[in-house]
């Protein structure tokens, strides 16, 4: 890719980030301990580290508001300022009253704003980014910004195969003034309708195949990256960025989706891998903190590797969301990258909460199954 294969507005990107984790996690050796699995299937084989958990009483809502307000606290618009809030998010409370009511209720947000939900399973965060920004490029913003937030609570049955990879989490971004990053207004999705991840209405907790899902997952993670390449060398195209974000279910998924690309390029297994090492696996450590938050993974994850960066630089941002729908994006670093404000955020909240033991997440369980119920 030349530096001219992308289109940047210069007005248009993400002028402020919040992040917003809950105030409980659980280590998964002691999850492992608990349902009597060796503790290196979950942190050797899936990649695991902790989940973050909701309290009773917490939820989807105060993680939103939550990462709302700390992306409003940084930014220098007012909420006047704000025409177009959206929600992506597949821990609906309603099936139809949007969480963005829930959330505009929390920020005393209302007036002249589009206010919806976005729904496509983890992708959901990604759309509701991408309708942001085409808002803005449209014109029917009218100078107005957008409020975006990704916020999921991900929770399986309890001894569900995907128990370990459970979490929770929100980003906010403000769609304004470019000041941390630009976004490409090229994109490159690809979907398919597959049943490997689903919820029916009045279920609990999710159905997954998990199989399939993971094949899902490479298939689109080619597609994806095929389009942004085209008939460049893959090595001389990705190595104009400077990190690959991914979404993350799990860090092993995308250390599969990552030996998939390089297969599809024709890259030896030692070449991916100094690939993987170098440009994917130290985006996700705020990932192995939050767990799967499902619409909020990857964008913790592009929270992460924007943190820092030097303005000008480009990082990947590939999101996926079962059923199936996909799209990378591509970002450049603004001004106030480099100093990472948001990375308060994340420090914030994992000094502050308190990791619970196997008892007390039983009981947790306990509740959160009977409120389902
Ligand atoms: N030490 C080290 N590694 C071990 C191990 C041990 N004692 N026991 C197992 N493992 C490894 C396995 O070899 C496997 O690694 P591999 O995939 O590289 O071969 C990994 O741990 C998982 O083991 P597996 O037996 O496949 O796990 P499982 O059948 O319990 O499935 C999930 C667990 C999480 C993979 C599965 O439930 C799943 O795919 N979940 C959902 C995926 C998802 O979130 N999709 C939707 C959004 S994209």
């Amino acid at each position: 890719m030349s530096s001219d294969s992308f289109t940047f507005a210069s007005d248009t990107g993400i002028a402020a980030i919040g992040l917003q984790l809950p105030p409980l996690a659980m280590d998964v050796r002691e999850l492992a301990e608990l349902r009597g699995v060796d503790p290196n299937k979950f942190t050797l084989g899936l990649g695991c580290d902790e989940m973050a958990l909701c309290p009773e009483g917490y939820g989807v809502v105060q993680l939103a508001a939550g990462a709302a307000k700390r992306a409003l606290s940084r930014w220098d618009g007012s909420l006047e300022d704000i025409g177009l809030v959206v929600v992506g998010s597949e821990s609906a409370l309603d099936m139809s009253r949007p969480l963005s009511a829930f959330v505009a209720d929390e920020l005393g947000l209302e007036g002249d704003v589009r206010s919806y939900e976005v729904k496509h399973a983890c992708y959901g965060g990604t759309l509701a980014l991408r309708q942001a920004l085409e808002w803005r490029l449209s014109g029917a913003a009218r100078g107005k910004a957008a409020l975006v937030i990704a916020a999921d609570v991900a929770l399986y049955a309890p001894a569900d195969p995907g128990e370990p990879t459970q979490g929770a989490g929100a980003v906010a971004m403000i769609i304004g003034e470019p000041k941390v990053a630009r976004i490409a207004t090229e994109s490159y999705a690809y979907s398919e309708p597959a049943f490997d991840f689903w919820r029916p209405v009045g279920d609990a907790f999710p159905s997954v195949e998990g199989a399939l899902s993971l094949d899902c997952y490479k298939r689109a993670t080619e597609r994806c990256f095929q389009q942004l390449v085209g008939d460049r060398d893959p090595a001389d195209a990705l190595g104009e960025l400077a990190a690959l974000c991914f979404h993350v279910p799990f860090p092993k998924m995308v250390k599969k989706g990552v030996r998939q690309l390089g297969e599809s390029f024709g890259w030896s297994e030692e070449a991916t891998a100094a690939f993987y090492d170098s440009m994917v696996n130290p985006t996700m450590d705020w990932n192995r903190k939050s767990g799967n938050a499902y619409t909020a993974s990857l964008w913790i994850s592009a929270a992460q590797a924007l943190a820092g960066r030097k303005a000008g630089e480009r990082i990947g941002a590939f999101s996926y969301g079962s059923g199936f729908g996909s799209e990378l994006l591509v970002l450049e670093a603004g001004d106030a990258a480099a100093e990472g404000a948001w990375t308060a955020d994340v420090e914030a909240d994992l000094a502050a909460r308190r990791l619970v033991d196997r008892g007390a997440y039983e009981s947790l369980r306990g509740s959160h199954v009977a409120a389902a119920e």
